[in-house]
């Protein structure tokens, strides 16, 4: 974890966006860190972390961004997105809300970001699985019709956050 004291070949820009309270912030403390916590507060403005990788034996420097899902405390929104070479679309399987909100979140992104940026459609949450409120089959159709990655995760249990992220930068590669 960390970065690696070695040269990077790649520095790679990706950002995170969705609503709330979907776990944005932990997906990337995750990844990050490999911390998690349960009391996490609301993203003001943006933050990033960055974790380098070894993918096909190239050093790669992933740069994640993430900002608020709350409107008011959100980043200015071009700067956000300028130069991102990928995205994570976040919505929580416990809250169908935020995933109906999906739709317009990529239209942002696809307003805002250049026209080959790689994204990823997340579920996050799975280990709260007896509170499913968005049936996996619903995404992973919507995901297929528009083109994006799909994966189901869990920042509290580690599940799928790193494929997730290894999946985005690789396809960027
Ligand atoms: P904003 O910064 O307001 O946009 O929210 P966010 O998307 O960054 O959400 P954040 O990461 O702060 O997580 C919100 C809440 O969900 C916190 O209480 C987290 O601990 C919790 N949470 C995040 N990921 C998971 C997960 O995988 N499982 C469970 N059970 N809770 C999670
Ligand atoms: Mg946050």
């Amino acid at each position: 974890y960390g970065d690696a004291s070695q040269k990077v070949d790649y520095v790679f820009k990706v950002v995170l966006i969705g609503d709330s309270a979907v776990g944005k912030s932990q997906i990337l403390s995750r990844f990050a860190r490999n911390e998690f916590s349960l009391d996490s507060k609301a993203t003001i403005g943006v933050e990033f972390q960055t974790r380098t990788m070894v993918i096909q034996h190239k050093s790669v420097k992933a740069q994640i961004w993430d900002t608020a899902g709350q409107e008011r405390y959100r980043a200015v929104t071009s700067a956000y997105y300028r130069g991102a070479v990928g995205a994570m679309l976040v919505y929580d399987i416990t809250k169908r809300q935020t995933f109906d909100h999906i739709p317009r979140w990529l239209e942002e992104l696809r307003a805002h970001a250049d026209k080959n940026i790689v994204i990823i459609l997340i579920g996050n949450k799975t280990d709260l699985e007896e509170q499913r409120a968005v049936p996996t089959e619903d995404a992973k159709e919507f995901a297929e019709k528009e083109g994006l990655f799909f994966l189901e995760t869990s920042a509290l249990e580690a599940t799928n956050v790193e494929e997730a992220f290894v999946t985005v930068l690789t396809e960027i590669f």
